[in-house]
């Protein structure tokens, strides 16, 4: 194809002999070092007694440490017998050929360690970034893929992420299930994927009754107008307080494991088991209430995201699932007896079916009504149907680890195996102490507001530099919020971490600020040099030999291969990790590398600026796939 030609007319230019040997799993158009990789097996190939090259490519792994070189090649995985792997790297090193790809390798035990050689990377990879741009890392623009391969046709997957209940807190499970989920959608879109953001709002069930019965007696139509979200929250929580009596009692009456009925079916407990009732059964007064509480609320979010730079193609919801699915649900597993009676409610027992660990659940209850766990198995079907997805992926935190296992084993007991096989929950641990920290905060809005006010006190604090940013509330609001986001984001998921408002706002360590100081700092390099994109693509990038660059170089060459890495385990720290790696190593080059009035001349000016250019993309690349907004001032 033309792409890989003109990738191959640049490599002769270098006195690289083409064609570029093909490999499986090789993407010249999307990896530069898979064309490294496929040379680097040619070569050892070459040298050793090895009828299949392809074993040499697949025994080739990059290196997360620069100091162990670019690539190394694992010699057990070539399965020679009769030599130590050891001797056979022994043997690599004395033979390999001078190059014009890699400096001279070195041995370390079983592993061959390649560098990519410094003359040539700056022609090699700087033209490759520059011709990509935001394409870079990226798998999914069409076009660049190989047309020589097949190209299967887009998979779909639907990510269901944020998730909040209406009329309740915002809180950091949601506010984490919204971070993580937008970057779990944001990579699978540059993987090739057709992507569905779906928001499966909690806006049904006796908790809604509960609301419900909070607005017939605190609900006022004049704070709703104006403050619809916090007024609704407000009922709620007055609602709760009055519930919260009656409830304690029916608690301790089941620890006790005694017959709740009598206490359920009089006062708060059975007025808001009425309202659900009446909303199960669609009466058009309980329906009215809950359509105003529900548009508004998606008015309302949908504008709060749009600060995170998250948008949603589905606002579903428990309330969106047709009872005909419901009752479709409930002749499944009847069918399939694994429903039981008891006490008028209909429940699994998993223990029964080989789950010992995942006890037993309610999925009717006993007043006829559906529960969370019948709503989510029909919205499973719902969403076959609707989208006919290849895989959903429930963004949700651990505390609901048990519920959602027990969601996909009940998709198996349908005898759904396969659909079942298609789900997956992406779990994630706890804030520590968010609210103490922040001042009282319950919506997502508040948390965003308090994060950018932080930050603009802080800018406040250099008179100088806050003096020449144009908007700094906006620039501290954005700036703010990625702040909070690369706070969530610095850890595994798993992890519990400690909310910590003053370090995550500031300017020094591994900060939002610092990346984004570090990404405005990049693109003020390059407005003040002034060259167009056609100067950047004419430098002369064999003038590019300060040891700073080739290091970033070397760090920018890897990042489709951590968008992969990142693609396999779902881990946003991949990405934090690699980009503060990468911003301090640009960092540690800046006084070396001027591009402004240096004594070297413009075209050493130009060289560095294409180096700066490189690298700004790719931190514009990666901070967007993390969800943040990169300013270009600050
Ligand atoms: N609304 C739920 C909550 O706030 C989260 C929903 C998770 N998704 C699901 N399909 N159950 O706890």
């Amino acid at each position: 194809t033309t792409e890989i030609a003109s990738l191959e007319a640049q490599l002769q230019k270098l006195d690289v002999s083409t064609p570029i040997p093909p490999y499986n799993a090789a993407d010249f158009l999307v990896n530069p070092i898979d064309i490294y990789r496929a040379y680097l097996a040619d070569t050892v190939a070459a040298i050793l007694p090895i009828v299949n090259p392809q074993l040499v490519y697949d025994s080739i792994q990059w290196t997360n440490n620069p100091a162990h070189g670019d690539l190394i090649v694992v010699t057990p995985k070539l399965r020679l017998k009769g030599t130590k792997p050891a001797e056979i790297v022994v043997n690599l090193v004395s033979k390999f050929p001078p190059s014009k790809l890699f400096s001279k390798p070195t041995a370390s035990g079983i592993h061959l360690q390649v560098c990519f050689s410094p003359e040539t990377l700056p022609q090699l990879l700087i033209p490759y970034i520059l011709d990509r741009r935001s394409a870079y890392g990226s798998d999914a623009v069409a076009g660049l893929r190989d047309r020589s391969k097949p190209t299967s046709a887009k998979k779909k997957i639907i990510v269901e992420f944020s998730s909040p209940n209406i009329a309740k807190e915002f809180h950091a499970g949601h506010l984490r299930s919204t971070i993580i989920g937008a970057y779990i959608s944001n990579l699978y879109k540059i993987m090739g994927w057709e992507v569905v953001n779906m928001n499966y709002l909690g806006d049904w069930g006796k908790q809604f009754g509960l609301v419900a019965i909070g607005w017939e007696r605190f609900g006022s139509e004049e704070a709703f107008k104006n403050h619809p979200l916090s007024h609704l929250l407000e009922v709620y929580v007055k609602a709760s307080a009055l519930f919260k009596k009656e409830k304690e009692k029916v608690e301790e009456t089941k620890a006790r494991k005694e017959d709740t009925s009598e206490l359920e079916s009089q006062g708060i407990f059975a007025e808001r088991d009425a309202f659900f009732s009446r909303l199960e059964a669609r009466e058009p007064d309980a329906l009215a209430l809950w359509r105003r509480f529900r548009d508004i609320s998606i008015q309302r979010y949908t504008e709060v995201y749009a600060r995170l730079n998250t948008f949603f193609d589905d606002y579903s919801g428990e309330s969106q699932i047709d009872p005909k699915t419901i009752d479709k649900v409930q002749r499944l597993l009847t069918e399939k007896g694994v429903l039981e009676e008891s006490n008028g409610a209909l429940l699994i027992d998993f223990k029964k079916h080989g789950a010992k660990k995942m006890d037993v659940a309610i999925v009717r209850n006993r007043q006829g009504t559906s529960t969370y766990l019948l709503r989510d198995l029909a919205a499973v079907l719902e969403r076959e149907e609707k989208y006919g997805f290849d895989k959903i992926i429930y963004v949700v935190s651990s505390e609901q680890d048990m519920y959602l296992q027990r969601l996909f084993k009940s998709i198996e007991l349908m005898g759904f195996n396969t659909l079942a096989s298609k789900l997956q929950h992406i779990n994630f641990g706890k804030v520590q102490g968010m609210s103490s920290r922040m001042g009282k905060v319950e919506l997502l809005g508040d948390i965003l507001d308090k994060c950018g006010e932080k930050t603009h006190e802080k800018m406040k604090e250099n008179e100088v530099k806050y003096k020449q940013v144009e908007d700094p509330v906006t620039t501290a609001d954005t700036v703010g919020i990625s702040a909070m986001m690369v706070q969530d984001m610095t850890g595994k998921r798993v992890h519990d971490y400690p909310f910590d408002f003053e370090r995550m706002t500031s300017f020094e360590g591994d900060t939002g600020p610092y990346l984004q100081y570090s990404h405005a700092r990049l693109c003020s390099i390059m407005r003040k040099s002034g060259y167009t994109n056609e100067d950047l693509q004419k430098a002369d990038l064999s003038l590019l030999r300060e040891k700073a660059a080739i290091e970033t170089l070397r760090l920018l060459a890897q990042y489709p291969d951590v968008t992969h890495t990142a693609f396999k385990n779902l881990e946003p720290t991949t990405i934090v990790g690699y980009l503060f790696k990468l911003t301090h190593q640009i960092s540690s080059g800046y006084d070396n590398l001027r591009v402004v009035d240096i004594r070297e001349g413009r075209d050493v000016s130009i060289a560095r600026a294409a180096y700066y250019d490189c690298a700004r993309q790719v931190m514009f690349n990666a901070l967007s796939l993390l969800g943040i907004k990169p300013v270009e001032r600050y």
